[in-house]
């Protein structure tokens, strides 16, 4: 099984939901530590109650935003990670830190990438006019919500939606996104190639059983 390192900034609803998913017999991955940047993000407590190690890395317990990636670096290399899932982790990673794990950093943002990438996505989609929303988990790329998409899911945008009650209808299919996400990557069925995400077709005799 893969060994996946979780960095929540908040609730942690989508590292929880991954989290289910691992507890599954035949799920190819499992999470061995749970990262933040907030020593009081709800997602580390839910990790702890899950059995779960977790790390905290307060920004301002280190004197520079590289001081602060250098902890969080080092920890990484004690963890092993096969796998890194960014769930409402909402800092940017340095080129260095991607480079180190390049094509085995996801991420899952609540838009249809690529439109409305960064903060503030719901209202801006509202106000665009869209008629449909949604999420995208991608691999992370040095560009901000840029990498190549793995999976997406589509939810309608209804007359009169508040940011908040669009966050919370796209919410409900982040957490069947991401798992199944992260479980095409763990199985090797879809890789970054190139700056682009690939579909690695099945051995010829999988698909026969033989
Ligand atoms: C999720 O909606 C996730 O897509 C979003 O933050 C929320 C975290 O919720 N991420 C971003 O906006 C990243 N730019 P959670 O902590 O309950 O999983």
């Amino acid at each position: 099984r893969k060994r996946v390192v979780a960095f929540v900034s908040g609730s942690g609803s989508n590292m929880v939901k991954l989290a289910d998913s691992c507890a599954q017999p035949d799920f190819p991955a499992e999470i061995v530590a749970v990262f933040s940047d907030k020593a009081d993000a709800g997602g580390l407590a839910k990790a702890q109650a899950r059995g779960i190690p977790t790390f905290a890395f307060a920004r301002k317990d280190f004197a520079s935003k590289e001081a602060h990636e250098e902890a969080i670096l080092a920890e990484l290399e004690r963890q092993r990670p096969d796998i890194i899932c960014l769930a409402g982790y909402m800092r940017l990673l340095s080129g260095r830190f991607i480079a180190r794990y390049e094509g085995r950093i996801l991420n899952i943002h609540p838009s249809l990438l690529p439109l409305f990438p960064g903060l503030d996505t719901h209202r801006r989609a509202i106000e665009a006019g869209m008629k449909i929303a949604g999420c995208t988990v991608h691999f992370v790329t040095e560009g901000m919500d840029e990498g190549p998409q793995i999976v997406q899911a589509a939810v309608p945008v209804l007359a009169g939606d508040t940011p908040a009650d669009l966050a919370a209808r796209v919410l409900t299919v982040e957490h069947r996104a991401y798992p199944l996400g992260l479980r095409l990557v763990a199985e090797g069925k879809v890789r970054m190639e190139g700056g682009r995400a690939v579909a690695v077709d099945a051995p010829a005799g999988e698909a026969t059983g033989s």
